[in-house]
């Protein structure tokens, strides 16, 4: 079956848009109607006049969505699309943690659970990361979860303290410094470039910092340079489209890792045929529960005023 053609058919058919994470395979990302970071891809989701978004990325990116259109339908091409860092925040946890600290105000990235989403004041990306936290006045406490690599960076770079959750994502925490040392030395004039969800030690070595967005655009400034990439080894796709002659390596992973760069397992489980059957049998579809989804909104509608 050819897919593309198909999925092109059902897309018409149904009056659907498909917004793709630049982590999905690159033959998700080439059918897609958006490419984006999840900011883009939440503002996205609040303008789309669709009446189904087909979610090639992963479940709470989906869950955002829908939580932005309760009346739309909502597909994701596969439920187990999950994520490590929304994962490692369990809501039975954070309430009691959030109960403890009723002074400090909540805010979330946006890898998180509705149920996560629900118990916070703001949410944000790793693109309006700082300038959400900068709009809340010195004096207010803040908690940040689930991401701690994150948090570090934004208390680094506003000189805030924050109270944070001790999550991490698998992907950006299997850089191997040893290995990046090795790769820098071979090429010394690469520019290092990372994701703030990457640690501390990996963010010391990054000449840019920013969101995949940012880095696809950081790069663009300058195509005649080379790159080494911090992020999951998706976004080479798109990157290599926008900036076609440049020389764009991964950042190396830890021995145990199958590829030499790091690649996300949730996100890499949606493929063409599952785009295809979710946008045909309009199943699995995400629901939010009305209450849950209102206390949701709250939160990523201020994201979305501020950003
Ligand atoms: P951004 O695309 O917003 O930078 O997020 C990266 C990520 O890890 C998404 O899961
Ligand atoms: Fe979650 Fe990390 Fe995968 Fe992004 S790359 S979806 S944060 S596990």
């Amino acid at each position: 079956m050819d897919y593309r053609k198909e999925i092109a058919r059902l897309k018409k058919e149904k009056n659907a848009v498909i917004l793709a994470h630049y982590y999905q395979r690159p033959e998700i990302q080439d059918v897609a109607d958006y490419v984006g970071d999840s900011l883009g891809l939440s503002q996205k989701a609040a303008e789309t006049e669709a009446d189904m978004i087909v979610f090639a990325g992963v479940h709470f990116m989906a869950e955002t969505a829908k939580i932005l259109n309760p009346d739309k339908k909502v597909v994701l091409p596969d439920l187990d699309a999950g994520c490590s860092l929304a994962d490692s925040c369990p809501p039975e946890a954070f309430e009691p943690f959030v109960n403890d600290h009723p002074e400090h105000i909540v805010v979330t990235y946006i890898n998180c659970s509705a149920a996560i989403k629900a118990m916070s004041d703001l949410v944000c990306t790793s693109s309006n990361a700082l300038d959400i936290v900068n709009s809340i006045p010195e004096d207010i406490p803040i908690i940040f979860a689930p991401d701690r690599n994150l948090g570090k960076y934004i208390m680094q770079q506003t000189g805030r303290d924050m109270l944070l959750w001790d999550g991490s994502c698998v992907v950006h925490e299997a850089f191997s410094m040893d290995k990046l040392t090795s790769l820098h030395m071979e090429y010394p004039k690469a520019e290092i470039i990372a994701h703030p969800e990457s640690e501390t030690h990996i963010l010391k070595t990054a000449s840019y910092i920013g969101s995949t967005a940012g880095m696809i655009n950081h790069v663009k400034q300058q195509p005649e340079k080379q790159y080494i990439v911090g992020t999951e080894a998706g976004i080479l796709h798109q990157m290599r489209k926008e900036v076609p002659g440049t020389d764009l390596i991964p950042m190396p992973a830890l021995e145990n890792n199958t590829c030499a760069c790091s690649e996300c397992a949730y996100m890499k489980v949606n493929t063409l045929e599952k785009l295809y059957r979710c946008m045909l049998e309009e199943t699995p579809e995400i629901e939010v529960e009305e209450n849950l989804r209102k206390k949701a909104l709250r939160p990523i509608e201020r994201m979305l005023a501020l950003s």
